[in-house]
């Protein structure tokens, strides 16, 4: 992996006695896109919620070597220059009252004084990025189409040059057509700005076409870590195993992302008491020690990390 942009470490957020997201630590690597994926209500949005500093959690986050755990006020704004999200749904995330070339003008106009000359040239620039005619931008986002809006968010998103986007979930309201063109985007803002991207999905098949290295995540934890050609060809803990079944049938996601049908029953989070594997009810491959041991994520082979007692070098 290139070097750190992003390092998470030991990142718990909880509601009461649920943790969304459970001991998280993981690398983002300079220009590479990491993919993350799980089933609907694993925790994936919290992550990146708490990584952009809009939820408190424990843990620590690192950008550019810069801790940025507690950072607040303008070192905190300033920071959110360099990080920038993007959302899954753009019709809530546009101002609709605002003109296109406004929205995307406001994270410089938020980080400090900009000449409007100036300003309005970063805007025509991000708009071409993109491919948001610069004669559209003194429209409202109710004129664009969906496709257009999203776009029209990632512009916002590039303008203050940042060197990480986060974005959740970014092409799930998209219709085919307008997702290939979104992802293509994607690729092209890391090629060409060296942007790097955590992308959040439940899409299998698009993670694989737009990843390098992919997270699985399960009930807020991670359970399996690898590169993209790595985790396709040789998946190792049962629930990514599942998850790759069921992606290669043809509806394999209902509408509230869980999968079907080759993995039994619903996420259910196990009682705070047990200390068994939290993915051992649902598991096909569930041994008598998976209801007592907890597995760590333990490096199966290199650069491969996966948390199931199948593939522990040691028992704990
Ligand atoms: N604001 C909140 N208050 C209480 N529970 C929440 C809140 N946000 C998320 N959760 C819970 O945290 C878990 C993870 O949710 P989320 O991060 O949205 O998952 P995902 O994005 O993977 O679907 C879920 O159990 C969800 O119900
Ligand atoms: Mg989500």
């Amino acid at each position: 992996m290139p070097e750190a942009i992003l390092r998470v470490r030991n990142l718990t957020k909880r509601y009461g006695t649920i943790a969304a997201v459970d001991d998280a630590s993981f690398d983002l690597g300079k220009g590479e896109v990491l993919a993350i994926v799980g089933e609907s209500g694993c925790g994936k949005t919290t992550l990146l919620r708490a990584i952009d500093r809009l939820t408190d959690f424990q843990g620590l986050i690192e950008l550019e070597g810069r801790d940025i755990s507690r950072m607040e006020g303008r070192a905190l704004r300033r920071m959110r220059r360099s990080m920038q999200m993007i959302f899954q749904s753009p019709s809530s995330a546009l101002d609709p009252r605002m003109k296109a070339g406004d929205i995307i003008a406001e994270p410089l106009r938020i980080h400090g004084r900009i000449e409007r000359t100036m300003l309005k040239e970063e805007v025509g620039k991000a708009a071409d990025a993109v491919g948001i005619d610069r004669k559209d931008l003194d429209l409202t986002p109710d004129r664009f189409s969906l496709g257009q809006k999203q776009r029209i968010a990632i512009a916002r998103a590039i303008i203050s040059k940042p060197s990480v986007i986060l974005a959740d979930e970014p092409v799930s309201s998209l219709d085919a057509p307008l997702r290939r063109g979104v992802l293509d985007l994607i690729g092209n803002l890391r090629k060409e700005m060296g942007i790097s991207f955590i992308i959040v999905s439940h899409d299998l098949e698009m993670v694989r076409s737009i990843s390098d290295r992919v997270i699985v995540m399960n009930l807020g934890r991670i359970v399996e870590e690898a590169k993209t050609d790595e985790l396709y060809s040789n998946p190792l803990h049962p629930f990514t195993k599942a998850l790759l079944d069921a992606a290669s049938l043809p509806d394999p996601i209902d509408e509230i992302g869980r999968i079907r049908p080759s993995l039994p029953g619903e996420p259910v989070r196990p009682e705070p008491s047990f200390s068994g594997c939290p993915f051992q009810p649902r598991c096909r491959e569930s041994m008598a020690k998976c209801i007592s041991i907890r597995p760590g994520l333990d490096e199966a082979a290199a650069g491969h990390l996966v948390s199931c007692l199948l593939h522990q070098r040691k028992e704990r």
